[in-house]
């Protein structure tokens, strides 16, 4: 937003002056709605408090929101949005604050790891400052704290802590007493994200057993293994939270599966679509949206999402990534793959997820 605003210089003007007030709402919302409705109705304008180091390629950022946005849960996500020369980027991150801050001080953390290429992640780490302003959409997803005072195992990777450094934030908050165990994989000591907040909690919630592994700092790398679980006690009775790269939670689900975890006793989240293997030789076909009287020919295993917006339709989305149903449309005939699972859809009426669903053969959608 700020680049649309340095655009023109009395939008610039209007601009510096609307900074001085407290309530980013009050006045940002009729000005964005003059650049772009859009951000109006998806977005809440959020103010960046603070910036901070966590490490070398990843930032927190302390953001207010305006107090009509609807908060979250622990381990939930939200889409942010950016304007980068003039274009809106959306992108999906968790919330690595605590829900009770938000009631607190009307705050909440986004922590963001720059990744390599990542256009939103990189301008994020070079350009978004102390009182900027971005876009937050709704909260989203079902990554939720355990109930009941369940004995639980977080299993977290990398940046995929952030949404794991919520939930036990929470947990802790609750006094939480069943034993809670986080094994927490990153390269090196300097890669641990969180590390104070970790350390903190360690102190001062008993019920929490923090083992952090240094993959690459001993002479075998150290990747997750029946050893790590032996270590759990009671790990028959957790339940089970994984958050991080999807070759550790593949790993993650296959040694669980061997102790007979229950399935519904893992919940995972992730940060990218996990792709089934398709074959994508009969991927593909002649798409109709009949709302826009539009038909277009795909190839391969593009998702109607993309298919879509390359035919210059804008259907509404959030995660791009199957977590949110932002996307959900009604498909009048025709089938479809799931992205996720592989799985094909009848040939028949249904509701389906424009982001995971690749055609297969001719469909009709309902946009
Ligand atoms: S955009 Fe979130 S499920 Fe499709």
């Amino acid at each position: 937003m700020l680049s649309l605003l340095e655009q023109n210089p009395s939008l610039r003007w209007l601009g510096k002056q609307l900074f001085n007030r407290e309530d980013p709402a009050a006045f940002f919302d009729p000005l964005l709605e003059k650049l772009n409705p859009m951000w109006v109705r998806q977005y809440v304008p959020a103010r960046v408090r603070s910036v901070t180091d966590e490490t070398v390629d990843t930032k927190t950022f302390l953001l207010e929101p305006a107090s009509r946005w609807a908060g979250f849960e622990a381990g939930q996500h939200v889409n942010i949005g950016v304007d980068i020369d003039g274009i809106r980027r959306n992108r999906t991150f968790s919330l690595s604050s605590s829900p009770r801050q938000w009631h607190s001080d009307g705050t909440v953390t986004l922590t963001i790891k720059r990744l390599p290429g990542g256009l939103v992640t990189n301008w994020i780490h070079d350009n978004l400052q102390v009182g900027d302003v971005v876009g937050v959409g709704d909260a989203f997803g079902d990554f939720r704290v355990p109930e009941d005072q369940e004995p639980a195992l977080y299993i977290a990777g990398g940046s995929g802590i952030t949404p794991v450094l919520s939930q036990l934030e929470t947990l802790a908050a609750s006094e939480y007493s069943a034993p809670v165990t986080l094994l927490y994989f990153v390269r090196t000591q300097a890669d641990i994200i969180g590390a104070r907040k970790l350390y903190d909690l360690r102190q001062s919630w008993l019920a929490l057993t923090l083992e952090i592994v240094a993959t690459n700092e001993s002479a075998t790398p150290q990747f997750l293994s029946s050893t790590h679980l032996d270590g759990v006690a009671g790990i028959d009775e957790r339940r089970c939270y994984l958050c991080g790269p999807q070759g550790l939670m593949d790993l993650a689900q296959e040694l669980l599966g061997q102790r007979n975890i229950r399935k519904d006793r893992i919940h995972s989240t992730f940060f990218s679509v996990p792709k089934a293997a398709l074959a994508s030789d009969d991927l593909g076909g002649e798409v109709t949206f009949s709302r826009s009287n539009t038909g277009v020919t795909s190839e391969g295993d593009a998702p109607l999402l993309e298919i879509a917006e390359a035919a210059n339709l804008s259907p509404r989305y959030g995660c791009r990534m199957g977590i949110c149903h932002q996307c959900s449309c009604k498909k009048a005939s025709g089938t479809v793959v799931n992205r996720l699972t592989g799985q094909a859809s009848g040939p028949g009426e249904e509701t389906i997820q424009l982001c995971i669903s690749v055609p297969q053969g001719p469909v009709t959608i309902e946009l």
